[in-house]
């Protein structure tokens, strides 16, 4: 188990049961796994074990209170929720499994709970009369239907001197849990990925450029994406206004010629996935100085750029073996085809024309750019599959997905990363 969380941040919260001692112990075991613990610790919590306590262990700063000044301001409740790889309750008191059954948010551990878009695992532990109360069974049984993962209540001899059902499971068989779960959803583990994101800025003068309407959130999405399957991802982007992804190696570049440079540098064994906007163009010579508006008044003509073409970073990766090329061509190449007429027919040929193998056909007459939501074409060399028009994230995840199945159905006749 040595090190198996490793990268990995759990947000941990601890609400008002005698289990929460137990708590203390899982910190300390995901700890020693690599993981990073962030705690949220209920006032019922807070009854049972002390947040100097917590913080001891978790090396990190307790969250308790939703109103605080500071802890919002260091980190607020919304980014707390988002940057967990998984959330954890335990223990979960009846109380807060009813909160959360609400859909309440009256304190820092419940509104996390509604904010996060991550999965939840939750450890009930509580007076076996309580559990077995219709109010409590009810919540917990519509918490499972919106698809809360679950470990325990276990039976047996309780802090309160009865027996039955309603003791928390162990923090090894929690810890073992969270070790699956990661696991299972480890599809992409040890296979590295390159994704282009963004526009490009080719620069006219030390003030001007040329440019695109690109935002990335469809590049970033996927790099988020992959890494979420535990490849090990690399984001090569040009100028946006986005976040780094989170355990994602980012690095930011301008033009397409630094894309390209950074890419074949780091040109992956397994991914590409081309998502960037490259300028087709860039300027044959960048302006030493600002060109002035007065250059007609002077010259008598209007400044004129010259344009050279760039290099297609797609084309370069998927074609055929350069001779300088450090690094072989990836398994599996993905391109992006933007098109505003004849989309399939025009994606089917840029993709042999790039040699790439798969592309994303989407059609940009109906603003894409900018968008949260995207309506693409899967497209191989048999096969076109139009899938229904979702967000740019569910398109990442899809994507990444059908990646994974890609090379779960290679593995099986390749030899294993
Ligand atoms: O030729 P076009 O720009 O329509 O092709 C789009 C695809 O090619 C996208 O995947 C884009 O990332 C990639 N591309 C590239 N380098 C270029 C132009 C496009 O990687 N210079």
């Amino acid at each position: 188990m040595d090190r198996m969380l490793h990268g990995k941040t759990i947000l941990l919260i601890i609400s008002g049961s005698i289990a929460a001692y137990k708590s203390l112990d899982l910190i300390r075991r995901l700890r020693t796994c690599g993981a990073c613990v962030r705690v949220i610790l209920t006032k019922g919590g807070e009854q049972f074990i002390t947040p100097l306590a917590v913080s001891a262990l978790s090396g990190e700063k307790t969250y308790h209170d939703l109103f605080s000044l500071t802890d919002e301001t260091e980190m607020g409740h919304i980014r707390l929720a988002r940057m967990a790889d998984l959330v954890v309750v335990a223990p979960a008191s009846a109380d807060l499994l009813a909160r959360m059954a609400q859909g309440r948010a009256d304190d820092m551990a419940a509104a996390v709970l509604l904010a996060s878009t991550r999965d939840i695992l939750v450890a009930p532990a509580m007076n076996v009369a309580m559990w077995n109360h219709p109010a409590t069974q009810e919540n917990w049984q519509l918490l499972l239907s919106r698809g809360i993962l679950s470990i325990g209540p276990e039976s047996g001899d309780m802090a309160c001197h009865e027996s039955g059902a309603g003791r928390m499971a162990e923090p090894e068989d929690i810890l073992a849990t969270i070790i699956d779960y990661f696991s299972a959803h480890q599809r992409l583990a040890g296979r590295r990925a390159l994704v282009t994101s963004g526009p490009t800025h080719e620069p006219i003068d030390p003030v001007r450029y040329i440019g695109n309407r690109s935002s990335g959130k469809q590049g970033h999405a996927i790099a988020t994406a992959l890494a979420a399957l535990g490849a090990e991802t690399m984001l090569v982007s040009g100028p946006t206004a986005l976040a780094d992804p989170p355990g994602v190696t980012t690095i930011h570049v301008e033009t397409a010629r630094q894309m390209l440079a950074t890419c074949m540098d780091a040109l992956p064994r397994d991914i590409a996935v081309c998502a960037a906007a490259v300028s087709d163009w860039r300027t044959k010579d960048q302006a030493p100085q600002k060109i002035k508006k007065t250059t007609l008044k002077k010259t008598g003509t209007f400044p004129a750029l010259k344009l050279v073409e760039n290099p297609d970073i797609l084309g370069i990766i998927g074609g055929p073996v350069v001779a300088n090329r450090r690094n072989s061509r990836p398994d599996l190449v993905i391109g992006f085809a933007a098109e505003t007429n004849q989309l399939r027919a025009q994606a089917q040929a840029k993709r042999q024309a790039k040699g790439c193998d798969w592309i994303l056909a989407n059609d940009v007459s109906q603003g894409v750019f900018g968008s949260p939501d995207n309506h693409v074409i899967l497209i191989d060399e048999h096969s076109e599959e139009a899938w229904p028009p979702m967000t740019k994230t569910q398109v990442a995840t899809r994507l990444a997905g059908r990646i994974a199945d890609y090379f779960a159905a290679s593995s099986k006749t390749d030899t294993p990363p």
